[in-house]
């Protein structure tokens, strides 16, 4: 069995090299990944001298070295993570979102038509559906949910979405969707909320929290969303959609002051910052479909995975010390600076 694992040097992607790798060691594992800002070949140091794994420095949107891939490897299953994946840089500049994460998607959905696939699984993301309200919490995203997007990251990955239910109808390509609430865990790049907020605080630094802090996200632990993946890939119906979510909801205070708390820091470091534009209030996802027609449930619960996921960032700092130092400070200026 050969899979294609794109985007593999990033956070999500990653993470599932390692977990298909311990899990499936007979496979063959090629990593797709141009290696942007967001990508660490760090990452896959324990897999890069092993004969049956592959990183290859490709492009999704280069038409012609993708195809070449596809006819030197073969795959059975490709999971396509590569994407541009921050919300406030997308704000920033949308077109490089539309590039990666739309047209990065056909090139890959063209090449499965060209050459045969067993499996292609979307990546998506719960940003697809919006948000919900603050003060209606019995409302949840279900897989009916209308697609309903705030930023140019979000219509992007929707965008993405349509075109793979095109290619099954259209092609009849056996392709698969999730659409998974937030992440956290080892290999997260700092831009992102709970690292960020880790780093930030093990250097006593300011920690920026959007607006008031009340936005809500559904956390989930990165190894549960690849336990949801590989469900999908191996036994889920082509052509649907799954929800994948672990009712972890908090707002964005609750997690910062539980990070500050862990790390026995001063809760004088948070500091209000003017709030990202659009800025969707609630996300919480209905997982009973993936709960009920692939028996998927999660392990980790908030309390214990935010401790691993602060003991990893503690016992790894030259995975992300190295990413701090470089270019990130200008973005940390930019983003950051007069806030
Ligand atoms: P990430 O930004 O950490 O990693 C993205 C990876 O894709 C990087 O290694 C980057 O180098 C690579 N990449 C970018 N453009 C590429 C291109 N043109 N060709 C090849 N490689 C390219 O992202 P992540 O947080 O790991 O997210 C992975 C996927 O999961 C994304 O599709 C995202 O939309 C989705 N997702 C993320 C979350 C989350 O909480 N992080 C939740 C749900 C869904
Ligand atoms: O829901 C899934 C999505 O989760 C994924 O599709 C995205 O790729 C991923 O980046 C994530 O999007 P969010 O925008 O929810 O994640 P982020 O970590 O950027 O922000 C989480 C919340 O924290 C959000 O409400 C904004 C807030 N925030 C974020 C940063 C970086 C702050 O208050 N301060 C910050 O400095």
């Amino acid at each position: 069995m050969t899979v294609f694992i794109t985007g593999g040097a990033g956070f999500i992607g990653g993470n599932f090299v390692h977990y298909i790798k311990r899990k499936y060691p007979s496979y063959r594992v090629v990593c797709l990944d141009c290696l942007t800002y967001a990508g660490n070949i760090k990452t896959l140091d324990p897999f890069i001298n092993d004969a049956d794994f592959h990183f290859s420095n490709t492009d999704i949107t280069s038409r012609a070295d993708v195809c070449r891939l596809f006819e030197e490897e073969r795959p059975d299953i490709i999971v396509n993570f590569a994407a541009e994946s921050h919300v406030d840089r997308s704000i920033e500049n949308p077109e490089i979102f539309l590039k990666t994460n739309i047209m990065g998607t056909q090139v890959l959905l063209d090449a499965c038509v060209k050459y045969g696939i067993k499996r292609y699984h979307q990546v998506s993301t719960d940003e697809v559906y919006g948000d919900l309200p603050l003060e209606r919490p019995d409302l949840f995203f279900t897989e009916q949910t209308p697609l309903h997007t705030s930023s140019p990251y979000s219509a992007s990955k929707a965008a993405a979405d349509l075109l793979v239910q095109a290619y099954v109808r259209t092609y009849g390509i056996p392709a698969t969707i999730s659409r998974c609430s937030n992440n956290y865990g080892p290999y997260h790049f700092p831009e992102k909320l709970i690292p960020l907020m880790i780093i930030n605080a093990l250097s006593d630094k300011a920690l920026p929290v959007y607006g008031e802090g009340k936005n809500v996200r559904d956390w989930l632990y990165v190894e549960d969303h690849c336990s949801a993946i590989d469900l999908i890939i191996h036994k889920g119906t082509p052509g649907e959609i799954y929800n994948v979510g672990g009712h972890n909801e908090r707002t964005n205070l609750e997690v910062v002051k539980t990070i500050v708390g862990i790390l026995g820091k001063s809760e004088d470091l948070i500091t209000f910052v003017k709030d990202r534009k659009g800025h969707d209030l609630r996300y919480a996802i209905d997982p009973s479909k993936i709960e009920n027609e692939l028996g998927w449930k999660p392990k980790t619960v908030f309390e214990d995975g935010i401790k691993k996921t602060i003991s990893w960032y503690l016992d790894n700092k030259e995975w992300w010390q190295e990413i701090i130092n470089g270019e990130y400070k200008n973005y940390y200026e930019k983003m950051y600076g007069n806030r």
